[in-house]
């Protein structure tokens, strides 16, 4: 079973992490693969928009562990193609989340045009307590997007919210009990739209900041990888790691 499920259901693509053993955490195999699929979703007339969801308990545990502490993360590596591609995607792109929205779990929904979540789904953008910095243009989206003081809050204090907080912050757009329902719900409303006033109006909505937004993710990139191989990032890895592994 591949761990990242495609799915075309009339005009939506719907994306599933199905890597639930482990929480959804995305490897670079994975990161490849919802590249590939949105950078042809963006050129095939057929598809309006695309779901993205996770299967199991958890939208996603955030990048894999054991990849960043195996392999060496270059600004070529699949992570960085599916950022581009989240970031260029044109087309609209809704998520549905549901208990952990780890670090890119909660990032990557900056750059989702709507997105609704699970009564028990709890964010968490934790790099700075791993010795890490904010990724995916999460430094200038979230401030952006919540206002210079909470973003310093909640990037500096490591602490993870819950749905409540996330929607009076503008970070999702409702509630839902089963999120992933809405969210192929709503894509279809918007899949018989017209299809061009919906690619020009998701390019106006980005136009003030997407060049900008493209400008930090490289420079977050560069300080992220560097970060990678600090004592105190890889002290924390190991740390989780060997918790896990204890039992
Ligand atoms: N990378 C690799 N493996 C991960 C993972 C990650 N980011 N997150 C969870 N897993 C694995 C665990 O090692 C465990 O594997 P095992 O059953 O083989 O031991 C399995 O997924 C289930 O995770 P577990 O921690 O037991 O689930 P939980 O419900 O108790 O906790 C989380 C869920 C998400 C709170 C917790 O797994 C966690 O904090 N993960 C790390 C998040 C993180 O720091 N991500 C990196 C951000 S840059």
């Amino acid at each position: 079973m591949s761990e990242i499920l495609i799915e075309q259901i009339d005009q939506v693509l719907h994306l599933t992490l199905n890597r639930p053993e482990k929480k959804n955490a995305i490897t670079q195999s994975m990161y490849r693969l919802l590249a590939d699929s949105l950078n042809q979703a963006a050129g095939d007339f057929g598809i309006r928009d695309v779901v993205i969801s996770g299967a199991g308990k958890a939208f996603t545990a955030g990048n894999d562990i054991m990849d960043f502490m195996n392999e060496e993360i270059t600004m070529s590596s699949p992570v960085f193609h599916f950022l581009k591609a989240l970031h260029d995607f044109p087309k609209p792109l809704i998520a549905a989340v549901h208990g952990n929205a780890v670090g890119i779990g909660t990032t990557m929904l900056m750059h989702c045009d709507l997105v609704y979540a699970a009564d028990d789904t709890t964010f968490s953008m934790p790099f700075v307590t791993l010795g890490l910095v904010p990724e995916a243009g999460s430094s200038i989206l979230f401030p952006k997007l919540v206002g210079h003081a909470k973003a310093s809050e909640i990037f500096l204090t490591g602490r993870s919210f819950g749905a409540d907080e996330a929607l009076a912050l503008g970070l999702i757009n409702g509630i839902e009990d089963d999120p992933t329902r809405k969210a192929l719900e709503i894509a279809e409303v918007i899949a018989l739209q017209p299809p061009t006033a919906v690619l020009n109006t998701k390019a106006l909505l980005k136009s003030g900041s997407h060049i900008a937004v493209e400008n930090v993710m490289q420079a977050e990139g560069e300080m992220f990888r560097i970060a990678l191989a600090s004592d105190e990032t890889q002290g924390a890895f190991m740390k989780f790691m060997s918790s896990r592994m204890k039992g």
